[in-house]
């Protein structure tokens, strides 16, 4: 057997869905590629302190390899206030995408939306999203809208960052499973 051969080595990683503890917030920027986002993270986390957001995080072995945000209140409802949340900041480390830790993620994310008493769930997604799109089709999301995409936030330097990402508005009406 050369060093080169293939070896293998078969491991057990049980991944618990909780909601983010004020731990997370380092590692949410996974080893510095979402460092950017640290005050976005750091905002939202007052938001679930407050009761308004929550956190959703996937843990393996204590580290938060996937996440999606829920906001209890779709930004667009204001006037309307209809019942719907709306979930952002949906993602799962590359190593561990294609094993259903996504869906499970956003099953999780609806139920807790009804929990609260509100009975539709809304997303957005960007309209090169492609992969991400057939997801929320597949379970149960529809497109009823567009958007512009454009916002901005304050990046870990204090240095302001402007997005402008158009993408499609989906939705869902949310029934006990
Ligand atoms: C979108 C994203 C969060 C999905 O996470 P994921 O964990 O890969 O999601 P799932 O595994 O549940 O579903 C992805 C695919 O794996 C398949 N799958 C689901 N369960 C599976 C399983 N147990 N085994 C193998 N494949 C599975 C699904 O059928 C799905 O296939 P599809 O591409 O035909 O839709 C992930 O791709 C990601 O982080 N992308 C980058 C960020 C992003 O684009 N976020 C969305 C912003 S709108």
């Amino acid at each position: 057997m050369t060093i080169l051969e293939q070896r293998s080595l078969q491991l057990e990683m049980p991944i618990i869905l909780r909601a983010a503890t004020l731990e997370d917030l380092p590692k949410l920027e996974w080893y510095g590629q979402y460092k950017h986002f640290r005050n976005l993270f750091r905002r939202t986390y007052r938001e679930q302190e407050a009761g308004r957001r929550l956190m959703l995080v996937a843990d393996s072995n204590s580290f938060p390899i996937g996440h999606v945000f829920i906001q209890f209140k779709d930004p667009d409802d204001d006037l309307k206030n209809t019942g719907r949340a709306y979930l952002y900041s949906f993602r799962v480390m590359e190593m561990f995408r294609g094993h259903g830790v996504g869906t499970w993620l956003l099953q999780e994310a609806e139920n807790i939306t009804l929990d609260r008493g509100l009975e539709w769930a809304t997303i957005a997604v960007a309209k090169d999203n492609h992969g991400a799109r057939r997801l929320y089709e597949r379970i149960g999301y529809r497109i009823y809208s567009e958007d512009s995409g454009r916002w901005s936030y304050l990046d870990h330097k204090g240095i302001a960052r402007h997005v402008n990402e158009p993408c499609w508005m989906l939705q869902k009406q949310l029934r006990l499973r």
